[in-house]
């Protein structure tokens, strides 16, 4: 079974990493979403991608870590989607979690803790995954493997992954070093052998961001675990035709 992940919810047909774009990401039928988390000033998990709040609020070049909670939730998040979505908030991972919890979804959350340290998110993360009973269900990705070890350590059944962009030499390898379950590579830089190798040592494997058809067919036929992609839609129908 292949596990098609929404790639920051449905995110070609409404804006990135908000509530309309995960509840659209299940109505067509994904398996699970993928999110990005980064912590607010004064310390709340919210789930918004890049650092500045420029390209996906209004909020201007500021970073996200420089507002509060309550400053970030007066943003608009939708506008510069589409006028349809105006005034959509920036929604936190609790609020996320509260609605993903009765669905039957996989959760993908990445932590965006590379470039910027985000100190104590890993507890605060997880203790959300715990308050609500979602640890088998939950992947953590990151390209901050530290972090990923640290998570590890917090809570040994939450799935981890690291996220890496060249090609890894025994990926397989470097996971179980790192007690990750799964692997979350770049598509260009991953092939067949690779795949195989990785899968033969029981490590997950689920390429990021997909969107070429060709390219979703080629994975599909390869056997990765998931693909994480911006058009569920169409891996499903790719996926259930072969
Ligand atoms: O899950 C992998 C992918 O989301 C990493 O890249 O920039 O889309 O967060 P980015
Ligand atoms: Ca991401």
């Amino acid at each position: 079974m292949i596990m098609i992940y929404a790639h920051r919810g449905a995110s070609k047909e409404c804006p990135e990493n908000t509530m309309p774009s995960f509840k659209r990401a299940k109505e067509l039928g994904a398996d699970g979403i993928e999110c990005d988390a980064q912590l607010s000033l004064d310390g709340v998990p919210m789930i918004i991608h890049d650092k500045t709040l420029k390209r996906t609020t209004n909020g201007g070049k500021k970073y996200v870590k420089d507002l509060t909670f309550a400053e970030l939730k007066q943003l608009d998040a939708g506008s510069w989607f589409s006028e349809d979505f105006k005034d959509t908030r920036i929604p936190s991972l609790e609020e996320f979690l509260v609605w993903v919890k009765p669905t039957v979804l996989l959760i993908n959350i990445e932590l965006k803790n590379y470039s910027l340290p985000y100190e104590g998110m890993e507890k605060k993360v997880v203790a959300l995954i715990e308050k609500y009973g979602l640890e088998k269900r939950v992947t953590i990705s990151s390209f901050n493997h530290e972090s990923l070890r640290l998570i590890h350590k917090l809570n040994s059944q939450i799935e981890t992954a690291p996220l890496y962009r060249a090609n890894l030499y025994k990926a397989w390898k470097y996971a179980k070093k790192i007690k990750a379950r799964a692997l979350h590579p770049k598509y260009h830089n991953l092939d067949g052998k690779d795949i195989k190798g990785i899968k033969k040592h029981h490590v997950k494997v689920r390429p990021y961001t997909v969107n070429d058809p060709s390219w979703i067919k080629q994975f599909i036929d390869w056997g990765v675990d998931g693909l994480i992609t911006d058009v569920p839609d169409l891996a499903l129908a790719i996926y259930k035709k072969e």
